[in-house]
């Protein structure tokens, strides 16, 4: 009896033990708050310090004795990096991180079509998932400013309204698997050349008008749980650590409640780390990505230093404490959410996404006769030509190289795609060109072996000979993923096409009429023999699917409708950033004294001179005229676009407008097509851009179809900046409205008045 008691009482301790034992940060039912202030009220001084910085190269620890489990981070943004070695950047030679590599975001901003997006990063979520990752560091939305920026390919184009409806869905895509977007940089990274050391000036209605909408609306619309800060300055603070982007507007006046990750190697002094909005530290001590001191984790800023500094008095935890509870918060929207799946890799599901971002993100940029698609009945020879047809692109361009389980080089999926579809015509390729024949970064090498022997000259012999006898000769050019081309670290020396691409691309227009440009870039190039080729395609860098994609369009069996989310100039002459010799900036002392000058001392101002007017705002105003405009992407079909309507002429301020286009497929294929509705505001109490964009939208048209496109658009779309009120303002009166299907081609009008 006696026996059975104690039994009792022991199983009712247990149970009250259990139920009072079971903490509320860690019933998953709890509101996330309640279990970041729990978790809060538990931790030691040593844990808390420990969750605001890194412990390896790309992780965190949690809280081990809480049960919060390690939180770790990776690149981003177009597929899962490779894993490296737990502190050495060299790969730790796992077998099972080999990734689907989507379409580098140019690609995808190209599409124009945000339901992509969000296929995107729902399905990066899964690679990442499977991964055990807890956060990617992507997507990247800094502004394209300037065509010889070395990681355009990374960012979403030049136009805010643009990289804003994209990036949004990308990060609830990704988000939806409960793994942390990391959307970078914040802010003003639009470029890589001395990326440590420039202090960017710019205007404030630039800022909030041109460079903030994007990370904005990721914060705003897609609630991203975290964001990096990057590695130049503005208003002389590193803009790790910003006392006016952190605090004041991110912060503050957007109601931030995620985390601010530090770039790596992006953190430099404790007093500014502790006080001006950073939360989490990366990769200090590496120079980027580069060199790095081993084991430094208790060097960093956000470490001992910090620590001692509370310790003394010198801080309070006020600032600790708003830091841990936005670590807390990431981890239960992640490590320790409810609901997580396992994810997985490498699946077809991803590669078919892959597939259909790129097919419709390459746009076809220029097609006379109608030599595209292909017409393989006429045909019996193709002529391949360039470095780009065979090499491997997923390989290189810095942070964002990939380790992939596949990639189809665009020689293959074209031989593939002529195989099955007119197994009697023959492909020949011809190398034309030799670019960079080293294929490694980080450890991963692409195995090719890209040595060429013959001398250039020889080279474009060879290829003229054959093209001379082919039906047709498609060119894959561009640039490629080594250092100076589109790659992270540098921006690339020259508009021009490198390693004597041009001579070559002259030379064989002369030897046959039926030639096709194919450009993998992530930027806008040179092109003065654009008037004697007959085909121009921007291929992007697709990643996995490459061949295929780029097979799909110029067989047509995908109908193009890739829209350029970029102005691509002339020159470089028109292009605002350079026509003001507004770029790279001055020194403010002495100059760096070479690329591995890591002098953060030195500081060299660069000056935003051409302000708001980036990309088509510049050529409007300027009345260049670029080799092709923004929005500009033909199709196989055609389409007429007629009968505008809006609800209303009159606009109360604070309301919307409705606008209503019918557009009709007139060919014989089906075909998408991108609506594009611009406004121009001829208002004088400030400078307005000629027109901007204020919406758009993709269509999906049968042959013979007609459908309505409605698009509404209100609040920011009839404002501006106030530089005096520091706010935004409506500016009242007369509006065009001009809609169309590229920057350069807005045939349809309407007018209306905010009042
Ligand atoms: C890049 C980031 C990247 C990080 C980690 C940095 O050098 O600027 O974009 O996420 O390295 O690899």
């Amino acid at each position: 009896m006696n026996k059975i008691f104690i039994l009792f009482v022991l199983c009712m301790v247990a149970v009250g033990v259990s139920a009072q034992s079971t903490p509320i940060y860690l019933d998953s039912n709890a509101p996330i708050e309640q279990r970041v202030e729990d978790a809060l009220s538990r931790m030691t001084l040593d844990e808390k310090i420990a969750v605001i910085h890194a412990q390896s190269k790309f992780s965190s620890p949690g809280v081990k004795r809480l049960g919060l489990p390690d939180f770790w981070t990776d690149d981003g943004p177009h597929g899962v990096r490779p894993d490296v070695l737990w502190d050495e950047w060299e790969q730790a030679g796992q077998t099972n991180d080999s990734c689907v590599a989507f379409p580098a975001l140019t690609c995808l901003a190209a599409s124009w079509n945000p339901s992509l997006a969000r296929l995107y990063g729902r399905s990066l979520g899964e690679e990442a998932l499977y991964r055990y990752k807890n956060m990617i560091l992507g997507p990247g939305v800094n502004i394209y400013r300037t065509p010889l920026n070395g990681r355009n390919f990374e960012y979403m184009g030049e136009d805010p309204l643009l990289a804003s409806a994209m990036v949004v869905p990308y990060i609830q895509g990704l988000q939806s698997n409960g793994v942390s977007a990391c959307v970078k940089h914040f802010c003003l990274n639009n470029d890589e050349e001395n990326r440590f050391q420039v202090n960017v000036i710019v205007s404030d209605r630039a800022l909030h008008e041109i460079y903030l909408p994007a990370f904005e609306a990721a914060v705003k619309k897609g609630h991203t749980w975290g964001l990096m800060g990057a590695y130049n300055l503005y208003k002389n603070q590193h803009n790790c650590h910003n006392q006016y982007l952190l605090n004041d507007l991110l912060k503050r006046d957007w109601g931030y409640d995620g985390v601010v990750v530090s770039d790596w190697g992006g953190t430099h002094d404790t007093d500014q780390a502790v006080k001006n909005g950073l939360d989490m530290e990366f990769g200090s001590w590496t120079n980027g990505l580069t060199a790095g001191a081993s084991n430094a984790y208790d060097m960093y800023y956000l470490a001992l230093a910090y620590k001692k500094g509370i310790q003394s008095g010198k801080y309070t935890t006020r600032e600790l404490d708003d830091k841990v509870r936005r670590v807390l918060r990431l981890f239960f929207r992640t490590t320790m959410a409810p609901k997580q799946g396992h994810g997985f890799l490498c699946s077809e599901s991803h590669y078919e996404a892959a597939r259909k971002i790129a097919d419709e993100g390459i746009v076809l940029l220029q097609n006379n006769r109608g030599v595209l698609p292909l017409d393989l009945k006429q045909a019996k020879t193709v002529l391949v030509v360039g470095e780009n047809a065979i090499k491997m692109m997923t390989v290189g361009g810095g942070s964002s190289s990939l380790k992939v389980q596949r990639e189809i080089s665009p020689l293959q999926g074209l031989t593939d795609a002529i195989a099955a579809m007119a197994p009697g015509v023959k492909v020949e390729y011809e190398r034309g060109y030799v670019g960079d024949t080293t294929g490694a970064y980080n450890g991963v090498t692409t195995g090719q072996d890209l040595r060429e022997s013959r001398s250039q000259s020889q080279l474009i012999a060879d290829a003229v000979a054959k093209a001379k006898t082919a039906d047709y000769v498609i060119i894959y050019g561009g640039l490629n993923k080594s250092d100076y081309q589109d790659c992270e670290g540098h921006d690339r020396k020259q508009y021009e096409l490198p390693y004597a691409q041009d001579q070559l691309i002259e030379a064989l227009a002369k030897a046959n009429k039926n030639l096709i440009y194919v450009n993998i870039s992530g930027n806008a190039v040179a092109m003065p023999w654009k008037a004697q080729v007959p085909a121009i395609v921007q291929g992007w860098f697709i990643g996995s699917e490459a061949g295929e994609a780029l097979a799909d369009v110029l067989t047509g069996k995908a109908n193009p409708s890739g829209k350029l989310p970029f102005t691509w100039p002339a020159s470089l002459q028109d292009v605002g950033a350079h026509a003001l010799n507004a770029y790279p900036g001055k020194w403010r002392g002495a100059a760096k004294t070479g690329p591995d000058d890591w002098d953060f001392s030195k500081i060299i101002d660069e000056e935003y001179k051409e302000g708001i007017y980036v990309g088509y705002r510049w050529a409007d105003k300027h009345k260049t005229h670029p080799l092709f405009a923004f929005g500009h992407g033909l199709s196989y079909t055609t389409f007429a676009m007629s009968n505008l309507r809006i609800n209303k002429t009159d606009v109360p301020a604070g309301d919307s407008i409705t606008a209503t286009v019918t557009v009709k497929n007139t060919g014989n294929r089906a075909g998408a097509q991108v609506v594009q509705l611009y406004v121009s505001d001829p208002t004088t109490v400030v400078d307005m851009p000629v027109k901007e964009l204020r919406g758009f939208q993709k269509v999906m048209l049968e042959p013979g179809e007609s459908k309505d496109v409605t698009i509404t658009i209100g609040g920011r779309a009839f404002q501006y900046w106030d530089e005096s009120k520091g706010s935004w303002t409506t500016s009242l009166g007369k509006r065009t409205m001009l809609v169309g299907d590229a920057a350069d081609h807005t045939p349809l009008r309407a007018t209306f008045t905010v009042k």
